[in-house]
């Protein structure tokens, strides 16, 4: 079934929600328990997502098959300016999510480019995403896409 890419509006924010907890459980239970479950429909990520959605600094798209979203990205420019790094007019790919039963199909594909047409007309050059380095799956998406590894964060308990 062919899938539809639109700019997320307001009334699919708890969709979006959804999709973004199963993301945050998938990866809670797969490899990232430092991850806050709570925090998609708590205060701060409701927040941020309906920021994402509404402010012209940030994105939400969304993929729909039979008026069912069953996926998203989310993502927003980068302050250039607060780095130590001398960098063009950057965004990053914050957090995406495709329904299982839906992968593979170039969903996550189409969502990418919208988000590569949104960046551009924002005068944007470069591109970020942050992975947990044991999602292979998620890390292999975006290098098939054109991201290459860059920085690598270690963490270790005491
Ligand atoms: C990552 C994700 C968004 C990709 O969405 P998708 O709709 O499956 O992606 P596509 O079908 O467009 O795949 C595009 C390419 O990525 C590659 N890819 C997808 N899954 C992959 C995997 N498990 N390992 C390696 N490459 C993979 C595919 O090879 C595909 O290339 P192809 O078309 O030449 O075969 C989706 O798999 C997902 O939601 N994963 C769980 C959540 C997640 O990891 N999110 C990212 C971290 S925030």
């Amino acid at each position: 079934m062919e899938s539809k890419i639109k700019s997320a509006t307001i009334e699919d924010l708890k969709r979006v929600q959804e999709l973004n907890l199963m993301l945050f459980e998938k990866e809670y239970a797969e490899f990232d328990n430092t991850l806050n479950c709570k925090w998609t429909f708590g205060e701060v990520g409701t927040e941020y997502f309906k920021g994402r959605i509404t402010e012209d600094d940030g994105c939400v798209f969304v993929a729909i098959i039979d008026d069912e979203i069953v996926g998203y990205l989310a993502g927003g420019l980068m302050d250039t300016k607060k780095t130590y790094r001398v960098l063009p007019n950057s965004a990053e790919l914050e957090n995406m999510f495709v329904l299982d039963k839906c992968r593979g199909t170039g969903i996550g594909s189409k969502l990418y480019k919208a988000f590569i047409d949104w960046s551009k007309s924002k005068g944007v050059k470069r591109l970020r995403v942050g992975a947990s380095a044991q999602n292979v799956a998620g890390i292999g998406f975006y290098r098939k896409n054109g991201f290459s590894d860059y920085d690598l964060i270690l963490e270790t308990n005491l």
